[in-house]
């Protein structure tokens, strides 16, 4: 089984040593939980895509500590710094053009790299002291919910990898925001998170004239970022999306054997039913989302019907991004 491990010096220093002989060790980021190996080492990655069951078509992201480090994996982008500045350390992740030094089992072949410093001191002081660009999934088997604390990942990987870094449970709660600067003519959100698209466009609007693309989820398909495959982050246990809340009577006349997964507190308590916030504050249900779609997979029940966000300003687009891909295709959605 995994170790465990805090952030002392001693273990930070154990950890570095590790990854730069190319072990996994999974990390603590503001976002979920990551597999961490060294992004200049194609040993270190193909042992992510294996540890996670991943196909190689499906490229990894690489957490630096710093812009110094930018340099070494991926041509910055003329927007690069705007962007760094207003955003990093966070939850954007930039697609850039990659340097030859990146493995391409990190890229799948891309001529592009995903890359982000991520906003966790823990993180921060690991990559700092292994001094190498580290390349992490979420640290999840593929196609499974991201894990947002550290029993989610040792329930999951456990047995498969060395260590895990205790960093508490995630701040945010779901993925970074991708953003593709370089695949098309016009910046792209490849997929949505923490980090809006009114956010970035209040950034990048007096550089960038006219309006960005938001790839559509057809446009993207299995392509550029299979994040974006139509059933992925999802439970065992099928689940619905909602087009609406549920009305007082759904909620009463829902069968036993279905978890209503309700964004706020409702007035009817039952034993199938749930809530991720209590007033539907979006930063409580995208920081809760995945532990409680775990929670409700492991409870036995026949199917989960979730209930949408209602208000897709903010963290709603993720958020309903998130839910969506957990339904999965067609006529999981009603
Ligand atoms: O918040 C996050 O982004 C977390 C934490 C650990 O940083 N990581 C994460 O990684 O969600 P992962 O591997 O689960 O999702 C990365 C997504 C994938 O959908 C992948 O296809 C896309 O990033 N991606 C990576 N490199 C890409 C590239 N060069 N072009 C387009 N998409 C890329
Ligand atoms: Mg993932």
């Amino acid at each position: 089984m995994a170790e465990i491990l805090d952030d002392s010096p001693a273990n930070i220093e154990r950890l570095a040593k590790a990854l730069l002989a190319d072990r996994l060790v999974a990390v603590p980021t503001e976002t979920v939980y990551g597999l961490a190996g060294n992004a200049l080492s194609a040993e270190a990655c193909a042992a992510i895509f294996e540890a996670k069951g991943r196909p190689a078509h499906d490229p990894l992201i690489v957490h630096l500590s710093d812009l110094d480090m930018l340099g070494e994996v991926a041509v910055p982008d003329p927007l690069t710094r705007t962007l760094a500045e207003a955003f990093w350390p966070g939850p954007l992740t930039l697609i850039l053009k990659k340097r030859p030094k990146v493995p391409s089992l990190v890229t799948s072949g891309l001529e592009t790299v995903a890359v982000r410093i991520p906003a966790h001191q823990v993180f921060q002081k690991l990559i700092a002291a292994a001094r190498i660009p580290l390349a992490a999934p979420s640290a999840n088997p593929f196609g499974y919910i991201s894990p947002t604390t550290s029993a989610h990942v040792a329930a999951q990987l456990g047995d498969r990898i060395g260590f895990i870094l205790e960093g508490g449970p995630c701040r945010i709660g779901i993925e970074s925001t991708i953003l593709d600067l370089v695949t098309g003519s016009l910046p792209r959100i490849l997929r949505p998170g923490a980090v809006s698209e009114d956010q970035i466009r209040a950034v990048l609007g007096p550089i960038q004239k006219g309006p960005f693309a938001v790839a559509s989820p057809s446009e993207t398909q299995g392509l550029i970022a299979p994040g974006l495959l139509d059933r992925h982050y999802s439970p065992g246990t099928p689940l619905v999306l909602r087009t609406r809340p549920f009305a007082s009577e759904e909620l009463m006349n829902l069968p036993t054997d279905v978890a209503a997964l309700c964004i706020q507190k409702p007035g009817d308590a039952r034993p199938n039913i749930f809530w991720l916030s209590e007033d539907g504050d979006p930063r409580e249900v995208a920081r809760r989302l995945f532990s409680m779609l775990r929670d409700l997979d492991r409870a036995g029940f026949g199917s989960i019907e979730a209930e949408p966000m209602t208000d897709e300003a903010d963290l709603g687009r993720a958020i309903n991004d998130r839910l969506r891909r957990a339904a999965g295709r067609g006529n999981q959605v009603r």
